[in-house]
């Protein structure tokens, strides 16, 4: 197939065939990237090559927004490839977000991966991921999330019946619409006392101990199926690349896998230039800010200065630092992808910033008042644009996508205490988490069952 396994410290290079199931190197413990022969492989010479393919969608791996680039991850035969319809998803041009965060008309876009078939982006990786697993004869396979790699997961194990599906979660740490999810289709479902962290642990060792296939971002092959999110925001965009990409950060599955669309393409000659990528942290969970800024990690060609990570981890323990957001989709300490997050950082000429619960809820709000809507985890990406749009980082003209990474419906909680009248669910949802205002909020009017009040009030 031209396509193998690569380690992706290059002072170890190690490769390893795609039939090998592994998510570490298994000489150095650096993490895998899925790789190709591009020389031996039949690649387009221009992105619109994938036009053609608009015209087939009759054909499910043509109608698949993520197999209809089957030529830029090519480590299965696409008749072989999982699809359950995901990819579908809209870029939409925002001027009242723009206003929001103080950008010029036209120059802000919205990618909304909410509308995957599970209500979140988590299907581009899903499809891959199950792609991978099929082919190594998978029967079980299993993740730890904070509720959209479960309810993913759960879906694409529902759908085809290719394997079972087993989800560990931490217990009161997902939003009930990832939750019922899960249940509702069928997964195994999990809960341990602890936090993601601690999920993310167990399911590792339970997956090696039971010959459980793991689906979680740490399997490169899930992150090959994300990158096809930037192919289809610069087919959104007739192949123009913009100027910046903004994406929340938690697991930093999906940082990684843009780093890794961005620097195959260019080095395939399909794109010129390469946009900036801004990774957005909640301020209650911002390992990654921490090490970018404070402790100036860094990709350094590879050689990662791991003594920081290993100090930062070892105080965090000490100080017993737990993350805690409203955000709980990136609730997470430390993030599994961290080093290729890290080489897209350096590759995209990135910047890390954390924002506000508060931040993160009016920029929530303000989506939904012009938009579609999103998760609290997702608006992180707006509220990290309008903080890098008053640093004068990003420019007010520059064109800017922001990831909507999640459906509205996924977390009602954190939208109806910021919208509704509820003092007590709003203080046990958002007041004890210090958001102290709801500038947006859009609440209900509440009113007596009689014609006269109700024809006053909608005068
Ligand atoms: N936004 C949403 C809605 C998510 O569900 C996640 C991750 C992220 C952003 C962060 O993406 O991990 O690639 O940096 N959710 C994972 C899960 C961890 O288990 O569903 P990342």
């Amino acid at each position: 197939m031209n396509a193998f396994q690569r380690c992706i410290n290059p002072q170890c290079n190690a490769t390893f065939d795609v039939s090998e199931v592994l998510h570490r190197c298994p000489k150095c413990g650096a993490l895998l990237d899925v790789d190709y022969e591009w020389d031996k492989l039949p690649v387009p010479n221009s992105l619109a090559h994938f036009e053609k393919y608009w015209g087939d969608r009759a054909n499910p791996h043509r109608f698949s927004g993520v197999w209809r680039f089957h030529e830029l991850l090519p480590f299965a035969p696409l008749e072989q490839c999982v699809t359950v319809g995901e990819g579908q998803t809209v870029l939409q041009r925002n001027n009242g977000v723009a206003e929001y965060v103080g950008k010029s008309a036209d120059s802000l876009f919205l990618q909304y991966e909410g509308l995957n078939p599970s209500g979140s982006f988590k299907d581009n990786g899903m499809a891959a991921g199950t792609t991978h697993g099929r082919l190594v004869g998978a029967k079980t396979a299993a993740c730890a999330s904070t509720g959209n790699t479960s309810a993913s997961l759960a879906v694409y194990c529902g759908v085809t019946k290719l394997m079972k599906a087993v989800v560990f979660i931490g217990s009161g740490k997902i939003a009930y619409g990832k939750l019922s999810q899960a249940l509702d289709y069928g997964a195994r479902t999990v809960q341990i006392k602890g936090d993601f962290d601690d999920a993310m642990a167990r399911v590792q060792e339970v997956s090696k101990k039971l010959g459980i296939y793991l689906l979680n971002s740490l399997n490169p092959f899930r992150l090959e199926g994300q990158k096809t999110i930037m192919f289809r925001v610069l087919e959104a965009l007739r192949w123009d690349v913009p100027d910046w990409i903004v994406v929340p950060g938690g697991n930093l599955g999906n940082s990684s896998s843009f780093g890794k669309a961005f620097i195959e393409l260019h080095k395939l000659g399909l794109i010129k230039k390469v946009p900036r990528l801004a990774v957005i942290n909640a301020a209650g969970a911002d390992s990654l800010y921490r090490l970018y800024n404070d402790e100036k990690l860094r990709w350094n060609g590879g050689n990662i200065d791991q003594s920081k990570i290993d100090a930062f981890y070892a105080q965090m323990d000490k100080e017993n630092r737990r993350a805690n957001t409203i955000a709980s989709a990136i609730e997470i300490n430390r993030p599994v992808n961290l080093t290729k997050c890290l080489r897209a950082l350096d590759f995209c000429d990135g910047v890390v910033r954390k924002v506000t619960e508060q931040e993160i809820l009016d920029a929530k709000a303000q989506v939904g008042a012009h938009g579609f809507g999103c998760e609290p985890a997702s608006a992180a990406s707006v509220a990290g644009t309008k903080q890098l749009v008053e640093e004068g980082i990003i420019g007010k003209d520059e064109r800017v996508v922001c990831i909507l990474t999640g459906y509205q419906l996924k977390d009602p909680n954190a939208t109806v205490a910021y919208h509704g009248t509820d003092r007590e669910f709003y203080e046990q949802v958002l007041g004890r988490r210090g958001v102290a205002e709801t500038p947006y909020a859009n609440s209900p009017v509440v009113v007596d069952n009689d014609i006269d009040r109700i024809l006053d009030v909608l005068k």
